[in-house]
C-alpha cells in the first residue's frame, strides 16, 4: 500500500478543492493500492499529526466548490524553526509525522510561504510535490497560479457594480484590490472593470499625477472616475523612504484603515471632490472557482500525480506558455513574481489612457 499525504496551506482560494480532486483522481487511476492522507488545517496537521484517511468519494462533487475540504492555516515560514509554545520543534515534528505514517510523498497546495516550507522539508529529506496556489499570482516560475482568475472575476464584478453608482452620483470611487505586495490582481481586474486609474506597488504613484488625471477626466466631461488600488500600493514619496523612516512617518501621521482610505482622504483634501471607498476584501477569495481555474486545477493536479508516479520529487507543477511543466522547488521557493513596469500589458493599458499615477 502506498500512502500519499496532502495538505492545503496559507490563505485559501476558490480552486483548492478542484486541485485536490485532480491530484486524487489521477492518483487513484495510476495506482491500485493507494491511500491519501489528508492533513487538517495545513502544516498544522502535519506538525500535530492531525489527519484523516481520505475516502475516494470525498474527492467527488468538489470541482465546483470553493474553500478547502481539508481546512487551512497560516504557519509563517520565518517561525518554522522556532519551537511552539510547548517547546515542540516543528520541523522535527513534521518529519516525525511523515515517517510515522510511512508516506511516499507529501503533496502541498500553497503560495509563497508554503512553497518555502515545502522546500525546507525537501532539504530535510522528505519527498515533496507542490502546486501553485494563490489569488495574488505572485509565485515565481509559473505564468499562472490557481485561484487568481476566480479572484479576478470577483474583483472585476466589484468594479462593475461600482461603475453604475459612481456614474449616477458623479463621484470618485476607489476600489481596493487584494494581492499582498504585488499588483497582478489589481492590474487585471482594473483593466477588466474599466478603471480609469490603476495604482500598483510596482509603479509607485505620485498623488499630483493622480489628481491631474482626475481633473483631466472632469475637463473631458466625465462625471465620475474609478481608481483601482492594490492593497500594497505605495506613493513615490514613501517608496523613497527606508523601512524605518516609513514606520516613523506612519506613527506620526493620521492612521487610515488602508491605502484606499488614505488616498481618498488626500484627494478630498486637495480637490474637495466627493470620494467613496470600497474594499471587497476576502470576498475575493470566496465563492466557487471560475471555469478557467477548474481547468487549470485539473491539469495541474493530474501532472502533480504524474510527478509522483515518476518519482520526480522536489518539484512544483507550473504553467509556462500554456503547458504544464515542473519547476525545482529549490528554484521557486522564496522568489516573488512581480509586475514589470515595462511589461506589455501595462504599456497597452497606458495606450488606452489608463493612468498608473506614475508619469
Ligand atoms: O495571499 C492571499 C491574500 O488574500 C492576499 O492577497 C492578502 O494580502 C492576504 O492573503 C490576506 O491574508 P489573511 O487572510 O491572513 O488576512
Amino acid at each position: 500500500m502506498m500512502r500519499i499525504g496532502m495538505l492545503t496551506s496559507g490563505g485559501d482560494c476558490q480552486s483548492l478543492n478542484a486541485t485536490m480532486r485532480g491530484v486524487a483522481k489521477a492518483l487513484y487511476r495510476m495506482f491500485e493500492d493507494i491511500e491519501i492522507i489528508g492533513f487538517e488545517d495545513g502544516y498544522k496537521g502535519l506538525i500535530y499529526t492531525v489527519y484523516r484517511i481520505m475516502r475516494p468519494e470525498e474527492f467527488s462533487g468538489i470541482l465546483t466548490k470553493g474553500g478547502t475540504i481539508l481546512g487551512t492555516s497560516r504557519q509563517p515560514f520565518k517561525l518554522m524553526r522556532t519551537p511552539d509554545a510547548d517547546g515542540l520543534d516543528k520541523v522535527e515534528a513534521m518529519k516525525h509525522t511523515y515517517r510515522k505514517l510511512k508516506l511516499e510523498c507529501l503533496v502541498v497546495l500553497g503560495g509563497n510561504g508554503s512553497q518555502k516550507t515545502a522546500n525546507l522539508l525537501r532539504e530535510e529529506g522528505l519527498n515533496v510535490v507542490s502546486l501553485p496556489k494563490t489569488i495574488d499570482n505572485d509565485l515565481w516560475g509559473t505564468d499562472m497560479t490557481f485561484g487568481f482568475q476566480s479572484a479576478m472575476n470577483v474583483a472585476t464584478n466589484a468594479i462593475d457594480c461600482i461603475h453604475t453608482t459612481a456614474a449616477s452620483h458623479g463621484r470618485v470611487f476607489i476600489v481596493e484590490v487584494m494581492g499582498h505586495k504585488v499588483g497582478w490582481l489589481t492590474l487585471h481586474a482594473g483593466i477588466a472593470g474599466g478603471a480609469d486609474i490603476i495604482l500598483l506597488p510596482e509603479l509607485p504613484y505620485d498623488l499630483d499625477i493622480v489628481i491631474e488625471a482626475l481633473k483631466a477626466r472632469t475637463r473631458n466631461g466625465k462625471k465620475f472616475s474609478i481608481i483601482a488600488v492594490a492593497e500594497g500600493a505605495i506613493s513615490k514619496e514613501n517608496a523613497a523612504l527606508s523601512k524605518k523612516e516609513l514606520k516613523e512617518k506612519k506613527k506620526s501621521g493620521v492612521v487610515y484603515p488602508s491605502i484606499a482610505y488614505e488616498i481618498g482622504a488626500m484627494i478630498t483634501e486637495r480637490t474637495g471632490q466627493e470620494v467613496r471607498v470600497t474594499v471587497p476584501g476576502h470576498m475575493q477569495r470566496g465563492g466557487d472557482p471560475c471555469p478557467y481555474d477548474r481547468v487549470l486545477s485539473t491539469r495541474l493536479g493530474a501532472e502533480a500525480a504524474m510527478l509522483i508516479k515518476n518519482k520526480e520529487f522536489g518539484n512544483m507543477v507550473a504553467v509556462q506558455n500554456n503547458d504544464i511543466v515542473s519547476m525545482p522547488l529549490a528554484e521557486v521557493a522564496g522568489k516573488l513574481k512581480t509586475v514589470d513596469p515595462q511589461c506589455s500589458i501595462v504599456k497597452e493599458a497606458k495606450m488606452i489612457g489608463i493612468s498608473f499615477g506614475d508619469e
